[in-house]
């Protein structure tokens, strides 16, 4: 929409108001002025804000938006802002790049692969915007949100060598067996509990003990008699994991308007207060570890951490960011991709049966899928790849980028400290990039060999470049082995209609748990 016919929509309304007054008795004509005043002050602050296109954060830039942008956004968009973005986007034209205002910060946002590639692979964006609480709860000392540079350099070589090596991933199989035997069981109990299973918190606690396991090594530690802190720690930090989500969550002013000082909601005092808990307790476990000083002869991220040479060391404040963000990271998107995964194999029957039906080809029934099957389970892969496609953990890529340095991008100007982000959400559902984008159909991945790991932009669920995730494979690894063994083990059937209402928290959630029966299978059937 032109920006000269809001000016006249916002000033109409008062000047509507003042007429209509006029035929009003005394006391209305008062009420109904101060309204008009009200509205006035209102549409004034409105059209300062949204007039400029791309709004208020890019009235400095004016000169530089030649190109296709939209007006001003309110920085709240809700549990489906990834579908709101890409209608705005397409809309108004600006799929390739769209110059939005999130308050006072200047946003561009992507849903096109090939200028997302420009964003994500190109070094311009390869710092992050970090807010608030993301600073409270001390990520801009762990990888996610370290500025580029020497230190987020070091981190990021130390966590693919010891952290998400293949090598290291593989050495975590027997782990993840434990855990699909564990699901399995819980499952059976809870289908002869309650008749139907919640899959959802068995999976947000699976995941949650793989990670542990591959950042402190709790199956060796549940053994330690040595062990004083007790085990309920580990209960203790999946809570925090869970408050920290909430908060990360929240919507705080102060990130997007020049409010620093005002804490509305709450937010920064209980960022604060996690923090603290956070830090007390990660640091116990630390400090236990080195007297225990086995740390030599284990392989975990803690353990690697501080067996590192005196050069490479990290001091104890950042050994608690880094060990905190794994934990954090790692345990929501894997359970909720797996929830989704279980959701489309619920609702897509035929699509089931010829999983199992490769699974018995490939695989049988006499022992466990293992790792080393999954390459011969190519349909597997497709489902997982076309969940990743429609239902993507990060529709916005999550964590955005910030622009380091000016840049050109796609003959566009951007000023440096410009967040970007890519709507992988819609590049993923366009139809001028996928065949008929909202039908779930894995077949479309059996027909070629696609990469979902960063190689190609139309579907990158684990963003590119050098920012890109470095737990993907250790979250596909898990993923795809424990849907294999729950297909495997079980027919799954709805126990009532599934629901794929979505909700964008931190990550893109179900909005309502998956329910289900679970039935086991038989060698025949
Ligand atoms: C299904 C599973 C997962 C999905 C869909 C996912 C998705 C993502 C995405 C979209 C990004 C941002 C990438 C970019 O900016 O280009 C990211 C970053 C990151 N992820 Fe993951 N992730 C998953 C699993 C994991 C796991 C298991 C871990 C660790 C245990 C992890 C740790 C990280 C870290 C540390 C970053 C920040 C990287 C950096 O800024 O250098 N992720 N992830």
């Amino acid at each position: 929409m032109e920006p000269i016919l809001i000016w006249f929509a916002f000033l109409l309304i008062p000047y509507c108001c003042f007429a209509i007054s006029f035929y009003q008795t005394a006391a209305w004509s008062l009420t109904l002025l101060l309204l008009f005043f009200y509205i006035f002050i209102i549409s004034l602050f409105l059209n300062l804000c949204f007039v400029v296109p791309g709004g208020f954060a890019w009235k400095n830039h004016l000169k530089e938006l030649s190109w296709n942008t939209f007006l001003g956004l309110l920085p709240q968009m809700g549990p489906l802002a990834h579908r709101k973005l890409a209608v705005m986007a397409s809309l108004s034209h600006a799929k390739r790049l769209m110059a939005v205002s999130l308050g006072s910060t200047r946003v561009i946002i992507s849903s096109h692969p090939e200028t997302a590639k420009e964003i994500l692979c190109g070094a311009a964006f390869s710092d992050r915007p970090i807010r608030e609480s993301t600073r409270l709860l001390m990520f801009d000392r762990a990888i996610g949100f370290a500025p580029y540079g020497m230190y987020w350099r070091h981190l990021r070589r130390i966590a693919s060598s010891h952290m998400f090596s293949p090598k290291r991933i593989a050495s975590l199989e027997g782990f993840r067996q434990v855990i699909a035997n564990n699901i399995i069981e819980k499952v059976c109990e809870e289908m002869s509990e309650r008749g139907f299973v919640e899959l959802r918190g068995i999976l947000q606690k699976s995941s949650l003990d793989n990670v542990l396991e591959s950042v402190f090594g709790i199956s060796d530690l549940g053994n330690n008699n040595n062990n004083n802190i007790g085990n309920n720690k580990w209960d203790e930090l999946g809570l925090m994991v869970k408050e920290g989500y909430e908060l990360i969550g929240e919507f705080n002013w102060a990130d997007y308007f020049l409010l620093g000082f005002l804490d509305f909601c709450g937010v920064k005092k209980r960022c604060h207060k996690l923090a603290s808990r956070v830090s007390v307790l990660v640091s116990r476990i630390i400090e236990e570890r080195r007297i225990n000083g086995d740390f030599k002869m284990r392989n975990d991220f803690l353990s690697v951490l501080l067996s590192l040479p005196q050069e490479d060391l990290l001091s104890d404040a950042d050994m608690v960011a880094v060990l905190w963000e794994m934990v954090f990271r790692g345990v929501d998107n894997v359970a909720i991709l797996l929830e989704w995964t279980m959701a489309r194999i619920v609702l897509h029957q035929d699509i089931q049966a010829k999983a199992q039906h490769e699974i018995d080809m490939y695989v049988g029934q006499d022992r466990h899928v293992q790792d080393s099957d999954i390459a011969n389970l190519p349909y597997l892969q497709a489902i997982i790849k076309e969940v990743l496609r429609l239902h993507p953990p990060g529709p916005l890529l999550s964590w955005a980028r910030l622009s380091i340095h000016d840049v050109h991008l796609d003959k566009c100007f951007i000023p440096a400290g410009t967040t970007a982000m890519v709507n992988m959400w819609a590049i993923a559902h366009d139809p001028s990039v996928w065949a008929d984008p909202w039908t779930f159909r894995p077949e479309r991945f059996m027909e070629g060999d696609f990469s979902i790991m960063g190689s190609d932009l139309r579907l990158a669920p684990f963003g590119s470049g050098r920012r890109a995730c470095p737990g993907k494979a250790l979250g596909l690894a898990t993923v795809q082995l424990w849907v294999a063994r729950i297909l495997q083990k079980f027919k799954w059937l709805p126990s009532q209609a599934v629901d794929l209402g979505e909700c964008l928290k931190l990550s893109l959630e179900m909005k309502k748990p998956l329910r289900c029966y679970a039935v086991a299978r038989s060698v025949n059937n």
